[in-house]
């Protein structure tokens, strides 16, 4: 979205990938600070970032599937090796969060966030500039929740808003990795019909890879307009129940 070099120029990251076990997780509120971390180093356009606030809203709000891609902190683990080496402590710090593993019973364990995933339901085929926005009242718990600004509890439209990978791993595959997961972690049905999210010119051919149709210009004026749709039909299971809107 937010860089005008060309795919070919774009500098690829040794980071060791398939090194070992990566997760994807939903995000949680205790989260936001290395949310914030890794959304405002991925966007080099200011203007292109959700801001601090508009990450709190998204990850706190019940039903808004969105998630994080993270490494396990661990000695001997080719990731940590990287990821110590070409990050500042301070930063790794601020990245590193306790996430729980279906397969662990020791309780949450440390792992670095490297990339997230944030959405929320829309009810439009593609994304709207009411689905960028979010009600201001968000944390009035008083506050009666049919704006139509934001999630839609009902929609059915899975709104990516931001795809972020941290430069430092940025062209070693994490994007790919963790827009694969995040269909596939979707594709009960459950979730929604279809991912739809707007992005610039230059990023049409990596989601086409990923399986996203383009749909032609947003009518969206987010950040100065410009933007793409792009949307992907998330595959049903077998036995999944259709779903109609
Ligand atoms: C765009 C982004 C998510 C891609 O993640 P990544 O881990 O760097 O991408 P991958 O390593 O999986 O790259 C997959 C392919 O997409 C291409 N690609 C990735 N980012 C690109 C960009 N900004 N411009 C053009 N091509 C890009 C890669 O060159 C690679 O092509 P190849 O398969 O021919 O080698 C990541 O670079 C990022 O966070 N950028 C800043 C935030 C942003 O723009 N997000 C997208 C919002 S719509």
């Amino acid at each position: 979205m937010a860089s005008s070099t060309s795919e070919n120029d774009r500098p690829k990251s040794g980071f060791p990938l398939k090194g070992g076990v990566q997760l994807l997780r939903a995000l949680t509120p205790s989260q936001h600070a290395a949310c914030c971390a890794v959304e405002d180093s991925a966007f080099t356009t200011e203007a292109h970032r959700a801001t601090h606030e508009k990450l709190a809203y998204r990850i706190s709000t019940p039903s808004a599937p969105s998630f994080g891609f993270f490494v396990p902190l661990q000695q001997g683990d080719s990731r940590y090796e990287f990821l110590t080496a070409n990050i500042e402590k301070s930063r790794l710090d601020t990245l590193t969060t306790n996430v729980r593993r279906d397969d662990e019973d020791d309780g949450p364990v440390p792992y670095v966030l490297i990339a997230h995933l944030v959405s929320t339901m829309g009810t439009a085929p593609v994304v709207e500039d009411k689905d960028m926005a979010f009600p201001q009242n968000w944390r009035d718990m008083g506050a009666d929740d049919t704006s139509e600004l934001g999630h839609q509890k009902g929609g059915r439209t899975v709104c990516l808003h931001s795809l972020a990978v941290i430069p430092e791993v940025q062209g070693a595959g994490v994007g790919t990795a963790a827009v694969r997961e995040y269909m596939r972690e979707m594709s009960d049905g459950e979730v929604g019909d279809r991912v739809a999210l707007l992005c610039q010119p230059e990023l049409i051919g990596f989601y086409k890879k990923l399986g996203f149709e383009e749909k032609g210009e947003s009518k969206a004026e987010f950040a100065g307009g410009n933007w793409t749709n792009m949307v992907a039909g998330i595959p049903k299971a077998e036995n999944a129940p259709e779903v109609t809107q």
